[in-house]
């Protein structure tokens, strides 16, 4: 039995991926076979194939960090045939197959069973972005992130990570502040909760150490600058989850928002996330955590052919939202 994969490949220091068949004994080892139905389009996915960062620690590889499909053969008694299930991070896409291919073969200790309260498609509009939003809201929780303590930041908020988590912030109550650099998203993000909608410039951040505090927290997809601005206007004892570098990787920073205000910077590692608390973060996104404007989060759903033309746009910030893709189209 052959199959449709997106496989990539690094050739003289030179990466690229396209469409090939392939068949299952050439896939990656593991106890369970998943027929997939759907992936999803993240910003590591489209570093990865495109070579424009180093994601994959094995060549060749198939792309995707996440997908959701049907067991077709397990060799664990935790699964049957017939089961949809989902799998994100652990590995997937990165030093084992991936899920941008109609079949995936993964061990049965990464699988999780589709929660209730959502469809497989659903779980790929969240896919790793979803996901990842989930893990830095339970983080922040967990640190006693209080309404009280003031409106959440979040940054890159028209992307996908931050389209789920300006959504699932205010479904908990909390106020967002959605930070964008491109205004034609302004009405998108306050459909999807933002108690207000700005570039970063409008929220007039200082340069000092210790800024007046005007933030409760920050949940933060670009990194850099903005992310060592915003740790110093941050309110007593709040929290900010560090995601994302699409701006940049490096933190200049002092210990004075730390040793004066109690800030915390949390971090937020998807890949690595330990199974027990991945697979309570997706029952919890079928329920008080789910979004409630998913259909308007997913912008589009593609085949397996046109995943090249989306990493490219994705990279080149021409996307919002969430793309799916649909592996079987
Ligand atoms: N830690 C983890 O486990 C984890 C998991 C998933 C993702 N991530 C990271 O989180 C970030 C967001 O991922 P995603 O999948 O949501 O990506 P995405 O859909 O491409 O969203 C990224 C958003 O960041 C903003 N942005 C893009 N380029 C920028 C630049 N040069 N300077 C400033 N802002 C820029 C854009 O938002 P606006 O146009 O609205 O400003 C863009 O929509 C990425 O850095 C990704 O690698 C980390």
């Amino acid at each position: 039995m052959t199959f449709l994969a997106c496989r990539i490949y690094k050739q003289e220091n030179q990466v690229e991926h396209r469409l090939e068949q392939m068949d299952l004994d050439s896939l990656c080892t593991g106890d369970v076979v998943i027929k997939v139905h759907y992936s999803g389009v993240n910003y590591k996915d489209a570093l990865g194939a495109t070579g424009r960062g180093a994601i994959l620690k094995q060549f060749p590889l198939n792309g995707g960090i996440d997908l959701a499909g049907v067991v077709e053969s397990s060799s664990d008694s935790r699964f049957k045939v017939g089961d949809e299930v989902l799998v994100n991070g652990c590995g997937l896409g990165e030093s084992h197959d991936g899920g941008l291919a109609q079949m995936a073969r993964v061990p049965a200790d990464w699988v999780i069973p589709v929660p209730n309260g959502l469809t497989m498609q659903d779980c790929m509009i969240l896919g790793t972005a979803g996901f990842t939003a989930g893990l830095a809201i339970h983080r922040m929780q967990e640190n006693n992130q209080t309404h009280e303590k003031g409106p959440i930041v979040v940054t890159g908020a028209s992307g996908g990570v931050g389209s789920i988590a300006v959504d699932m912030l205010s479904n908990l109550g909390y106020e967002v502040i959605a930070v964008s650099g491109r205004r034609e998203f302004d009405d998108y993000l306050t459909n999807l909760g933002a108690n207000k909608v700005c570039s970063v410039e409008d929220l007039e951040l200082g340069q000092r150490p210790l800024e007046k505090g005007q933030f409760g927290g920050v949940i933060d997809n670009v990194g850099g600058d903005l992310l060592s601005q915003l740790i110093a206007h941050t309110n007593l004892w709040g929290n900010i989850a560090s995601i994302g570098l699409a701006s940049g990787h490096r933190l200049d920073t002092t210990v004075f928002p730390f040793i004066l205000r109690g800030v915390s910077v949390l971090g937020v590692s998807s890949t690595n996330c330990p199974m027990s608390l991945r697979t309570d973060i997706w029952n919890r996104m079928g329920g008080e955590l789910k979004p409630s404007h998913l259909q308007d989060i997913l912008t589009e759903v593609v085949p397996l052919s046109e995943v090249s033309r989306v990493f490219d746009a994705l990279l080149d910030r021409k996307l919002h939202g969430r793309i799916v893709v649909d592996c079987q189209a």
